[in-house]
């Protein structure tokens, strides 16, 4: 009896020993399999219990033996995966010191810049932005604003037209003649209207099909040309400089009457002359003129009543003085070097 006691102790001790052995993961399995499995030494003990004579000590002595190298097993497992999963996370160990991998960043066209300016300096003064549209009818960009029928531009040679009524708007002054006659009470106007206009031109350097626009439009009781030159005046400083005059030259535009090109004094040279202003010390930067009462009258606005100013800016030209830009074709040609000059918002 002593004998198979002994035995337990035994086979307890060499699987100890074995154990002590084991450095990796595979030799691990290979102990199991010899000592703890189905047919490894250790269950194999039960298997003499029919010789044992005190079978309770017997038991006893094997169960001591298996549950402490079960525990020895078990705690080798567990030192081993330590081992294993530190050494994968020092492989795997992300370099923090290396610099990233820069994302480029999405630029603003420099003709937005522009809306966006000129269109905060018009919310201050309390105008309502309208988006007009860029596909119109001869209705509105034409026949409500006095356009005749035979003037020049309702040529086919100017106009993108759809079939006979519609067209890409020519100019953002249609938008003019959306508002005043989309008003259900006839009420006072005060609006600017950013966008697009299309005209059939070749393009060149100071040409292009497609070009932006801000129009201007305030409707009210008793509206002078002094409301006008006051309105301008305070845009031209608050856009290029406090020290900016502007002048007014007699124009012609069917729907305002009179009408006028407006100049500001030159914001590269101040006024002495220059290649900018092309030594004249001025440079146009839009049209304008009291609204025509035959324009109000079409839009269901009483000229008796009501009068008008608008305005209408040319945004590439304003651009190009703005940040030197010679070619208006950079602003559509979508070259992301171009792009990259200017200052992102
Ligand atoms: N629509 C005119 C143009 O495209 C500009 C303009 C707008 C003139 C409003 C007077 C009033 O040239």
């Amino acid at each position: 009896m002593k004998n198979l006691i002994e035995r337990a102790h035994v086979a307890r001790a060499a699987a100890l020993d074995a154990l002590s052995k084991v450095i990796d993961e595979k030799a691990l399995e290979d102990f199991y399999v010899s000592f703890l499995a189905k047919k490894g030494s250790i269950p194999g003990l039960m298997a003499l219990m029919k010789e044992a004579e005190d079978k309770a000590a017997f038991g006893a002595a094997v169960n001591k033996a298996r549950t402490e190298v079960v525990a020895a097993y078990e705690s080798k497992k567990a030192a081993l995966a330590e081992k294993a999963l530190n050494l994968r996370l020092a492989r795997e160990k992300i370099d923090i010191t290396l610099p990233g991998e820069p994302t480029p960043l999405g630029h603003v066209n420099p003709y937005r810049l522009i809306i966006d300016e000129v269109t905060d300096i018009f919310l201050e003064m309390g105008y309502e932005v309208c988006e007009g549209r860029d596909v119109e009818t001869d209705k509105f960009n034409f026949e409500l604003l006095n356009v005749p029928k035979d003037h020049p531009s309702r040529d086919m040679q100017d106009t993108f037209y759809f079939g006979d009524d519609y067209l890409l708007r020519t100019q953002t002054s249609a938008a003019q003649a959306h508002k005043m006659s989309e008003m259900e009470e006839k009420k006072p106007i005060r609006m600017i209207a950013p966008g697009k206009a299309y005209r059939r031109d070749d393009d060149d350097m100071t040409h292009s099909h497609q070009f932006a626009q801000i129009e201007g439009l305030v409707v009210d009781k008793d509206i002078s040309i002094a409301h006008l030159k006051a309105t301008l005046e305070l845009f031209a400083k608050k856009m290029f400089g406090q020290k900016r005059e502007i002048r007014l030259r007699s124009s012609y535009f069917p729907f305002t009457e009179p009408s006028v090109e407006v100049d500001v004094s030159c914001f590269n040279c101040g006024g002495k002359g220059c290649p900018m202003c092309k030594g004249t010390g001025w440079i146009e930067i839009l049209g304008a003129g009291m609204v025509n009462p035959r324009v109000l009258e079409a839009c269901g606005y009483d000229p008796e009543v009501y009068s008008g100013f608008a305005f209408g800016v040319g945004v590439e030209r304003v651009a190009m003085l703005r940040y030197g830009i010679d070619d208006i074709r950079r602003f559509y040609q979508n070259d992301f070097r171009f792009l990259k000059d200017y200052p992102v918002k």
